[in-house]
């Protein structure tokens, strides 16, 4: 079994199910519903893993409130090792309000919380149990992520990045060689000015990032047009499975973690990008953010079915 070790964020999701989302001074009765959902970008592809197949290590830090008391809870149920997660008695856990329209599409505003204040030394030590891959998002403090990045690859630990949530000022330069480099269409668009449109922008936006990141493969997330993979020469996009959209929230989250994992276990960029494709279909047509996320069988399933 894969262990992989996720240095991510960890959120308590409050998702409003909307019709439309108000304009600026307007106030709207909604009769949609809410509620409150484990969410985090790390916390969802944690999950992922965790359901796919993988013994996942988890290092977040979450605040000593309710809310954290829930998603510890159910950290650990999933399985995942939560030896260095951390309880902040200062701030509080981290908190996401999202907004998803009739469509599925999302708006999401995240108070980071504890996520900021991930300690260094808990990093090393996780480093020093020798995981077989790295996994990591932008949405916890950014010396963490470069430290981390840096210790793994001093121990040739493999790294993966899915770069959400965009930050144009993200230091990139700064990290060490990746395996995949994985941002989404605003994301990449963040980062090089260029909008993924189709394999033309994708590879010229491929090859703009390859100037500040060091990685073997880009993969661009393409949401409903499924992904780009890039080499470093040639580039392909890889289409998704048409699925009825219901919330877009954990899609990429959960696209990444299945790349990810199946990359690990089969060295095929291509073929795991289908399975990144089918898990991250199945995550969309389903509400919230953990809650979405397909096991291994519902993914053979769909696999089995949709070719
Ligand atoms: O990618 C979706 C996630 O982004 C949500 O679960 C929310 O918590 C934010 O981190």
């Amino acid at each position: 079994m894969k262990r992989i070790l996720v240095v991510s964020s960890a959120n308590m999701d409050m998702v409003m199910n909307v019709d439309f989302v108000p304009v600026g001074g307007q106030t709207v009765i909604d009769k949609g519903t809410y509620s409150y959902v484990p969410g985090g970008k790390g916390a969802n592809s944690a999950v992922a893993f965790s359901r796919l197949g993988a013994k996942c290590i988890f290092l977040t830090k979450l605040g000593k409130d309710a809310n954290g008391d829930v998603l510890l809870s159910l950290y650990e149920k999933e399985g995942m090792d939560i030896s260095y997660i951390k309880r902040d008695t200062e701030v509080a856990s981290g908190l996401a309000a999202i907004l998803v329209e009739k469509t599925g599409q999302n708006r999401i505003i995240v108070f980071p919380g504890a996520n900021s204040r991930i300690e260094l030394d808990t990093v090393s030590e996780a480093i020093a149990g020798k995981p077989d891959a790295l996994y990591m998002q932008f949405e916890i403090n950014y010396d963490a992520i470069i430290h981390a990045a840096i210790e793994a690859s001093k121990n040739g630990i493999p790294i993966f990045i899915d770069a959400g949530p965009a930050n144009k000022d993200f230091p990139l330069e700064k990290l060490p060689e990746l395996t995949v480099f994985s941002p989404n269409e605003s994301e990449t668009e963040a980062f090089t000015g260029i909008a993924p449109t189709d394999e033309e922008s994708c590879k010229r936006a491929s090859l703009k990032l390859l100037e500040r990141v060091k990685t073997k493969y880009i993969v661009i997330k393409l949401g409903g047009r499924g992904a780009y993979i890039f080499d470093g020469e040639k580039g392909i996009i890889k289409p998704t499975y048409d699925m009825p959209v219901v919330d877009t929230t954990a899609a990429g989250d959960a696209f990444t973690a299945g790349l990810t994992l199946e990359y690990l276990r089969t060295g095929d960029i291509y073929t795991s990008c289908d399975f990144a494709n089918a898990t991250g279909s199945i995550t969309v047509s389903r509400h919230g953010a953990s809650s979405s996320i397909p096991n291994s069988n519902e993914v053979a399933d769909f696999l089995a079915k949709n070719g």
